[in-house]
């Protein structure tokens, strides 16, 4: 079998038509463009990435984005403060934060200064709990991506066993509540898990966000299993994702690479809850 690769291209491109009006119609009401603010703490090869297609996102729409660098050194009160300073700017819309912190940094303490309504990330405890419970929130933009993916390409999860490989706050546990919502039956699987090749074998819908290229081979994927990749890696200056793409789309049937999958749509996915921010 040889998986379709999933291009994300043609929904990238009705997403951002859809936002450009809305852009629009931002800076009509608000005499001013959406302006979302990314933050990032010390360096990370693929928080860059990514942080340089956010803003060439940003500017294709018609939004600002301000890009706040720091050293790797700052202390967590002195971040606390700049997030609770853009808390209270009228003319910042939304906020991010460009994940991973450096170590000395508590996410918690930094995220939940950040008002509900501008945690364009669903980071903060507010969000994170609203999606938990099944109340309206933001969903972060990985799992959002990977709503819009499974709906353009028409694939119903409901009953069928989704396995996430990752647990973090950003990329697994709410990629878990996401499709638990759209009724899965839904495991998730972390670097302490026992024989994880037998559990992802056992996946219909398989999602990986390890920050570990190559942690997932053919041979730990059920034939015809829909594969999601999350992962966003830098090896010798080329993006790769977290899976064996090579092996694993000679037994899938549906397949994200990387780049082209859920990364471009991350980006719009922050940008349309940005521009739905300000109420
Ligand atoms: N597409 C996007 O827009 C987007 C956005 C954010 C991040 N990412 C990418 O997604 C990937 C994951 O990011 P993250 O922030 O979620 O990473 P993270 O915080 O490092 O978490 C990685 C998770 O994977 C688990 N894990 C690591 N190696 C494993 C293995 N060999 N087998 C099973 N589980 C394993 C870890 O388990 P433990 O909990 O036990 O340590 C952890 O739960 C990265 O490549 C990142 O660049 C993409």
């Amino acid at each position: 079998m040889s998986a379709t690769i999933y291009d994300s291209k043609p929904l990238a491109a009705r997403m951002t038509e859809e936002l450009r009006a809305e852009a629009a119609q931002f800076r009509k009401h608000h005499q001013r463009p959406a302006r979302l603010a990314q933050l990032v703490a010390g360096h990370d090869a693929a928080a860059e990435v990514y942080s340089r297609q956010l803003v060439r996102s940003c500017r294709a729409i018609g939004l600002d984005c301000a890009t706040l660098a720091y050293p790797f050194e700052i202390e967590e009160e002195d971040l606390r403060v700049e997030v609770a300073a853009l808390n209270d700017d009228a003319n910042t819309d939304g906020v991010v934060l460009l994940l991973p912190l450096p170590a000395h940094i508590r996410q918690r303490i930094v995220t939940d200064v950040l008002r509900p309504e501008k945690d364009v990330d669903g980071l903060g405890s507010r969000n994170a709990g609203n999606l938990l419970l099944g109340f309206p929130s933001f969903i972060p933009s990985t799992a959002d991506a990977m709503l819009a993916v499974l709906r353009d390409a028409g694939i119903a999860v409901d009953g069928g066993n989704a396995v996430i490989v990752g647990r973090s706050n950003i990329g697994g546990k709410p990629i878990a509540l996401v499709l638990l919502r759209q009724d899965a039956t839904v495991t998730i699987c972390h670097s302490y898990t026992h024989d994880l090749a037998s559990i992802t074998r056992s996946a219909d819908i398989l999602v990986v966000s390890t920050g570990r290229p190559g942690s997932i081979t053919a041979d730990m994927v059920k034939p015809g299993a829909i594969v999601l990749d999350a992962g966003i890696n830098t090896i010798n200056g080329k993006v790769v994702g977290d899976i064996d793409f090579a092996g694993v789309k000679e037994v899938a049937s549906f397949l994200t690479p990387v780049p082209g999958g859920l990364g471009p749509l991350t980006h719009l996915m922050l940008i349309r809850h940005t521009l739905l921010g300000p109420q």
